[in-house]
């Protein structure tokens, strides 16, 4: 008997409808399970187990491995700025340093309203517009450290309900990458993946 209730069951169905083995399905539907609790609970990993017929340690050690799959919960906003090399020599480590300063929240951890996470991440793949930042895994490149702080003091005061890459582009943003081009209207909703069908809003068709 799933934890899960009928809509996210729903989703789970048609996540593994597109796998030809139900295992395959394993890290969408640990997604899935992160955006019904926030993080990667016990049950979550559980309630994976069974839909796709593995072990909860088979599904553990998926989860285990990725750092984008949380097994604590994190705030309403989680602030990923990347320090790898491209964007380290672009003043990577000085953003971090004022996101952190501004929010007032250590890398690796989350204030005490469960509001702002903040963390550091290897290379998000958006080294041409470096130093790259991510709120909710929505990307913002050529953040400076004023940007960054910036940034911060929009989230604390707006705690807009999505999060939508192109608006904070603008308002937090420099040089992008040669490819930052296809418009999005819609935005993540939680510190989570916003993969479709997974908490986005107004992105398009699953
Ligand atoms: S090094 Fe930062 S995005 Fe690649």
């Amino acid at each position: 008997m799933s934890i899960w209730n009928e809509a996210t069951q729903e989703r789970a169905r048609s996540i593994l409808a597109r796998y030809p083995e139900r295992r395959s399905a394993v890290m969408p539907l640990l997604y899935l399970a992160m955006s019904v609790d926030g993080y990667l609970t016990d049950e979550g990993v559980a309630e994976v187990a069974e839909w796709t017929g593995l072990t909860p340690a088979q599904v553990l050690s998926v989860a285990s491995f990725y750092t984008m799959y949380k097994r604590e919960k994190k705030g309403k906003y989680l602030i990923s700025c990347c320090t790898s090399l491209s964007c380290m020599l672009a003043g990577g480590d000085d953003v971090l340093d004022a996101i952190e300063d501004e929010s007032g929240v250590p890398d690796g951890e989350t204030d005490e309203e469960g509001l702002l996470s903040v963390e550091h991440v290897e290379c998000i793949g958006a080294c041409g517009g470096a130093v790259a930042v991510q709120v909710n895994y929505e990307l913002i490149e050529g953040v400076t450290p004023e940007k960054g702080r910036a940034l911060v003091r929009w989230l604390k005061e707006a705690r807009p309900a999505v999060v939508n890459p192109d608006e904070m582009q603008t308002l937090f943003g420099g040089r992008t990458s040669f490819d930052w081009a296809i418009k999005e209207e819609g935005g993540a909703v939680g510190p989570f993946p916003a993969f479709q069908p997974l908490g986005t809003v107004g992105g398009g068709e699953e």
